[in-house]
């Protein structure tokens, strides 16, 4: 589980998120990957607020070169140094808020995992591309684009995100059938782009206005592994809702 707190809270308000997510969580960090996506100035005070737990820190997103002129932009060094050791990449709110393309996803995503980092890679289409029925078509070839040059090795340090962008932020989460459906079609193509082991473990959460009230259901999916959680995971006890969905569903497939 990810909780992408976008741009939002001051270092006070991160490190009392941090440290109240952190108190609820309590054991289902144990049973479930959680990690935190402050804003790149928060990694630190976020990191330290959660030295000694299980959870962990990752950036939003890292500049596809090493070092240099490049202004504004911050590098999986860097991020790396303030305690992140994920990021997210790709985010539909930079591949279509600020234009980044396919291409320069891929040489972000070839710099984080030469840099050592885990990632969370996001894929998804937009509404317009939805109702021309294009939805698949679009994830495919964001996931391909991005893992061109990924080794088999490297997927071990690969989470990918369906995050359809008109679910993003809006209270409308995909249907429990399409949500599946994208997610079988994401891990066929890993199959196909790897091996079928590989399709099989790689993990593949789900992204778009998941809350208390779907996490059930959504994480419940045969092909749904976990969540990101944007809005939610500002909010103590309905990302803990979510969290608990997740730990649910870790506790049904330890028991089949
Ligand atoms: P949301 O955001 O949960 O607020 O829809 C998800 C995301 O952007 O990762």
């Amino acid at each position: 589980m990810g909780g992408n707190w976008k741009m939002n809270l001051d270092r006070a308000g991160a490190v009392k998120l941090a440290s109240a997510t952190r108190e609820a969580l309590g054991s289902i960090t144990s049973a479930v990957d959680v990690v935190l996506f402050p804003s790149f100035t928060l990694i630190e005070p976020v990191a330290t607020a959660l030295a000694g737990s299980a959870m962990a820190v990752g950036a939003q997103d890292c500049s596809a070169e090493a070092l240099g002129a490049f202004t504004g932009q911050v590098s999986c060094d860097m991020v790396k140094e303030a305690g992140a050791t994920w990021c997210v990449i790709g985010h539909s709110e930079r591949r279509h808020g600020l234009a980044e393309s396919d291409d320069l996803v891929g040489e972000k995503v070839l710099r984080a995992l030469g840099s050592g980092m885990k990632i969370v890679l996001c894929v998804g289409e937009t509404k317009q591309e939805r109702e021309a029925g294009h939805a698949h078509q679009v994830n495919v070839r964001q996931l391909r684009s991005a893992l061109v040059d990924v080794t088999e090795e490297h997927m071990a340090h690969v989470v990918v995100a369906y995050e359809p962008v008109w679910a993003i932020g809006t209270g409308l989460s995909a249907s429990p059938q399409d949500a599946q459906d994208a997610h079988h079609q994401l891990r066929r193509e890993l199959a196909s782009l790897y091996n079928a082991p590989l399709g099989d473990s790689v993990r593949i959460v789900y992204g778009g206005s998941l809350n208390p009230a779907n996490a059930s259901t959504l994480c419940a999916l045969p092909d749904v592994d976990g969540g990101l959680v944007g809005g939610a995971s500002l909010k103590v006890p309905d990302f803990l809702a979510v969290c608990a969905a997740a730990a649910a569903r870790t506790a049904a497939n330890l028991a089949h």
